[in-house]
């Protein structure tokens, strides 16, 4: 098999609205890398299902994820942009990890501790194994990097430990070893209630995230009453480091407009959160609010979205096929 120097692999949950830390975190870059990289890009339905999702609404979800890619700015055409359950392949290797990956190695998952809580003797098998069909949406497509937010580098080491072991257990190269991209000032988005908690979709506040799809009257209003501390902004990154909040909005204004944090500190440190929270609304509005008509453009249009995720479906089953055949080969399974 020839040996790929430069694919990207990486996967959205449709499992609630998408938020700027998806976008920072992840989408965005993808939109940049798509330049130098062979990507594929995944709507991962199946890891949703790992907790409930409604029946009525999970298509329409995938589909929003799907938009969102485009709407931000990746080429459906140039990239193979698909449904991981369109694509039977990804289970069918996440079983074969199943039994590569130890239980030692998926106890230690913290997002599956913090998933569980106090109730991990009634959550799903399958949020337990959430991360080999992970490695597998990746490995699949021996992919050779994975552009991430930094919470999922852990699942990303789990990764590497299995394509490693498969590799020694059958004395195989197959698998690369990916390498995580987690760029960008924006690895970690906090929630704007909360700077010590990471945004996301499951937390119960409205206002603890900016949302893709939000109007821009909404995103300001958001913004206006983000939490933050009394003192005027940092004037140095040693400082801001100490105030959560303040870190997470710097952080935030960096991203959105291409900067290094040290720039908007040196703009805006010593000034009052008012005026820097007028200015980031601005920023954060019309970056985002041409996602959000040019997503909603997109899923008026139900044909085209849909035919692009089933081109995308042929693209990745060509590329995934013949890799789990080679697999099943290597293992001694019963090809006839
Ligand atoms: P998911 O759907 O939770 O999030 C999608 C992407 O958004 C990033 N992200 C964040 N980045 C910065 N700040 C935040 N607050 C924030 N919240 C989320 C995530 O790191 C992710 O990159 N397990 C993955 C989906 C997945 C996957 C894959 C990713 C399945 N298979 C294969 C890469 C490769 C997840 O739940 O992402």
């Amino acid at each position: 098999m020839e040996k790929i120097t430069k694919r990207i692999l990486s996967g959205v949950q449709p499992s609630g609205d998408l938020h700027l830390g998806n976008y920072l975190g992840a989408i965005k870059n993808f939109v940049s890398l798509q330049k130098e990289f062979e990507c594929f890009f995944c709507v991962v339905d199946l890891h949703a299902i790992t907790v409930w999702q409604d029946p009525k609404i999970l298509k329409q979800k995938t589909r929003e994820v799907a938009a969102a890619f485009i709407a931000s700015g990746i080429d459906p055409d140039k990239n193979t942009l698909f449904v991981q359950s369109q694509v039977p392949q990804h289970a069918q290797l996440a079983w074969i990890f199943n039994c590569v990956a130890r239980m030692g190695w998926l106890n230690r998952m913290t997002q599956f501790k913090d998933k569980a809580g106090k109730n991990s003797e009634n959550v799903s098998v399958g949020l337990f194994s959430y991360p080999t069909l992970m490695a597998a949406d990746i490995l699949i497509y021996l992919a050779t990097h994975v552009p991430v937010g930094e919470d999922q580098k852990q699942h990303l080491e789990l990764t590497r430990d299995i394509a490693q072991k498969f590799n020694n257990d059958f004395n195989t190269d197959i698998f690369p070893i990916p390498e995580p991209l987690i760029l960008g000032e924006a690895t970690r988005v906090m929630s704007l209630r909360d700077g010590l908690k990471k945004m996301s979709k499951s937390d119960p506040s409205d206002y603890s995230r900016i949302m893709l799809s939000d109007s821009e009257e909404e995103i300001i209003k958001k913004i206006k009453k983000a939490k933050t501390d009394p003192m005027p902004l940092p004037d140095n990154l040693e400082d801001a480091k100490n105030r959560p909040e303040a870190i997470n909005l710097l952080t935030i204004y960096a991203a959105l407009n291409d900067q290094e944090i040290g720039t908007v500190i040196s703009e805006y440190g010593g000034k009052e959160f008012s005026q820097f929270k007028n200015d980031l609304g601005e920023l954060a509005s019309s970056k985002l609010s041409p996602i959000s008509v040019e997503m909603n453009k997109l899923l008026q249009d139900e044909k085209y979205l849909d035919s692009v995720i089933i081109k995308g479906k042929e693209r990745a089953i060509n590329i995934a096929d013949p890799v789990l055949n080679k697999i099943y080969q290597i293992i001694g399974l019963f090809r006839g």
